[in-house]
């Protein structure tokens, strides 16, 4: 199968390329404008040929996107592409509104004309907003996003969707749970508080701490969208959680524990804006439809990804410092 696939050089996006490219014959075209969050050092490891392209370009440019469609013919499409970070849509939603909403749309419409028969739009249970316990929010759950990151998510949701109600197009939504893992952009929880820790740096607990969140490692999530490419009902959103909630600081006490590091670098600041209090999904339809089943432990995979942000400290210092960069243009800057 010829998947294109967008936000392939960021955290999840580059999992999934990884997996893809290691495990199945499938070919891939990854679209993807390198924001702050993309990197191709995460996907050293995929060498460019007959199976993998790179395409460095923006999804809100309905041109570009129209023209790589009609070169690449793909018969599918697999959507990370997005601005994903909460607090960054609090300072600053116009970008975060631009890509998740517009950029969705134009990359819909291009599907549309170019007849792609399977297109997975990558969503997030965060459309939920916070969910009271003792309830796990179902696919059913009417949709309450809180922040502009998860209402743009929402909005590109439920505009997916309707290219299925209205032009029949097979597109399947997928929500997971908040992700970890390598190559995590290190200014979301478990790579902030790993990378800060290991620098003796204070780890910012917002409000209480006592926020919760489910979380999923990242090859589990990739290996769902996967399960859903392949086969998932056109017109359906799936669930994907890591049946793990966790509070703040529980997370964050046990990354001090892995690091041998004190509590006391943990300090409490402000809390977010509209911050949510839980997040809590089922993730029975998914299992119950495609076999899937979340198989990384919290624990094994915290320690693997402390181990790889312990050995990759030089990868933290680069895309912070944004000197990732150069290697793109050592190796596209001439394209
Ligand atoms: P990320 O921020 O690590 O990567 C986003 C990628 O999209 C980057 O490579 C970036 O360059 C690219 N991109 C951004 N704007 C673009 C544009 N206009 N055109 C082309 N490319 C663009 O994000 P992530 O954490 O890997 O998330 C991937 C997807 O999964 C997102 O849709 C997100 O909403 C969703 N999701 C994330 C989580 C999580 O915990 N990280 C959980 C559930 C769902
Ligand atoms: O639930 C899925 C979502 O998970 C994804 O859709 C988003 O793309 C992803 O960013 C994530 O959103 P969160 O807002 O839950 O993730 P974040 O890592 O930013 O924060 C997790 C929790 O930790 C949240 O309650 C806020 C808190 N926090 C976060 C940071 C960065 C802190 O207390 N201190 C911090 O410094």
């Amino acid at each position: 199968m010829k998947i294109l696939i967008t936000g392939g050089a960021g955290f999840i996006g580059s999992a999934f390329v990884r997996m893809v490219m290691g495990s199945t014959e499938h070919r891939v075209l990854n679209v993807d404008k390198l924001t702050y969050a993309g990197n191709l050092e995460n996907l050293a490891e995929v060498a460019e040929g007959e199976r993998y392209r790179f395409l460095r370009a923006d999804i809100c440019e309905g041109e570009a996107m129209e023209a790589a469609f009609a070169e690449y013919q793909p018969e599918a499409v697999v959507h990370f592409a997005a601005e994903s970070h909460v607090d960054r849509s609090i300072l600053s939603p116009e970008p975060v509104v631009g890509t998740n909403f517009m950029g969705s749309f134009r990359l819909l419409e291009a599907a549309r004309r170019h007849g792609v028969k399977r297109y997975v739009h990558v969503s997030t249970d965060e459309v939920y907003g916070s969910i009271a316990e003792p309830h796990d929010a179902d696919e059913d759950w009417p949709l309450v996003a809180s922040s502009p990151y998860s209402a743009s998510k929402a909005g590109s949701d439920l505009l997916a969707l309707s290219y299925w109600k209205t032009y029949g197009m097979p597109v399947m939504v997928t929500r997971a749970s908040n992700n970890y893992g390598p190559y995590q952009f290190p200014e979301k929880l478990i790579p902030l508080m790993i990378s800060n820790a290991l620098e003796d740096q204070p780890l910012p607990i917002y409000g209480d701490g006592m926020q919760v969140r489910d979380w999923l490692y990242v090859d589990d999530h990739c290996r769902a969208i996967q399960a859903v490419l392949e086969s998932g009902r056109a017109g359906e959103v799936y669930n994907v959680g890591g049946s793990r909630a966790l509070a703040n600081v529980e997370v964050v006490k046990r990354i001090l524990a892995i690091t041998g590091k004190p509590e006391s670098l943990m300090v409490g600041v402000k809390d977010r804006p509209g911050h949510d209090r839980r997040y809590a999904i089922t993730s029975e339809k998914v299992e119950r439809e495609t076999g899937w089943r979340a198989r990384v432990e919290f624990e094994k995979g915290l320690e693997e990804t402390v181990r790889w942000y312990s050995e990759n400290r030089e990868w933290v210092a680069r895309v912070k410092s944004g000197a990732y960069r150069e290697y793109y243009e050592k190796n596209y800057g001439q394209r």
